[in-house]
C-alpha cells in the first residue's frame, strides 16, 4: 500500500508528529509550504485571522500528487478553532485525488471533533483514523502511545 504523510507546521509541532509516524509507517512525506509570511506576531495575527474567516492562501506546488497513493494522511495545527489555512488550500486544491484519508492535528486545547468534521467535508472522504495531539504532549515528547494507537487502528482499518 502506498502511504503519504502530509503537514503544515509553523512552528514545529505537527512537523514533529509528521515525521514520527512517516517514519513508523515507513512512507513518503510532504510539507505543505504557505507562501504567505507567517512568522512574527504579524503572521501569528494573519494566521488566526486567514482561518476564521475559512480563507485560503497560496501554496508552493507538491511534490507528490495524492492521487498515486493508496492513503493520504494529513496533519495540521489548529488555528482559530479551525483547520490551518494551508491545509485548508491543501484539500480544497486536491479533494478529488483522495482514495483513503486520515487525519491527526496539533493543539493547545480545543475541540477537535469539528475540524475534523470540516476536513472530512472538504475531503469529501471519512477518515479512517484520526489522531490529536496538543503541543504539550509533543514538546514533551509524551506522544507516541497516541501515535502508535493511531497506526494500529489504521492498520486495522486498511485489513477490512
Ligand atoms: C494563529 C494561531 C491560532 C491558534 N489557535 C488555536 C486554537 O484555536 N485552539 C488551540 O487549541 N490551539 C490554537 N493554536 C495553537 C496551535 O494549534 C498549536 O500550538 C499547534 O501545536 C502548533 O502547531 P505547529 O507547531 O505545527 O505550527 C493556535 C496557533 C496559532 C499560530
Amino acid at each position: 500500500m502506498k502511504i503519504l504523510v502530509v503537514f503544515y507546521s509553523r512552528s514545529g509541532k505537527t512537523k514533529k508528529v509528521a515525521g514520527k509516524i512517516s517514519d513508523l509507517l515507513k512512507c513518503e512525506i510532504e510539507e505543505i509550504i504557505d507562501l504567505k509570511n507567517r512568522k512574527g506576531i504579524p503572521g501569528f495575527l494573519s494566521a488566526g485571522s486567514d482561518a476564521n474567516l475559512r480563507r485560503l492562501t497560496t501554496i508552493k506546488e507538491i511534490k507528490n500528487n495524492p492521487s498515486l497513493y493508496d492513503l493520504v494522511i494529513i496533519g495540521t495545527p489548529i488555528w482559530s478553532s479551525n483547520i490551518s489555512t494551508p491545509i485548508r488550500t491543501y484539500l480544497s486544491l486536491h479533494k478529488e485525488d483522495f482514495k483513503n484519508v486520515a487525519f491527526f492535528c496539533t493543539q493547545l486545547g480545543s475541540d477537535a471533533k469539528k475540524i475534523f468534521d470540516d476536513m472530512k467535508n472538504l475531503s469529501q472522504k471519512t477518515p479512517l483514523a484520526l489522531l490529536v495531539l496538543t503541543s504539550r504532549e509533543v514538546a514533551r515528547d509524551q506522544y507516541m502511545q497516541k501515535v502508535k494507537e493511531f497506526i494500529n487502528n489504521l492498520k486495522k482499518e486498511i485489513m477490512k
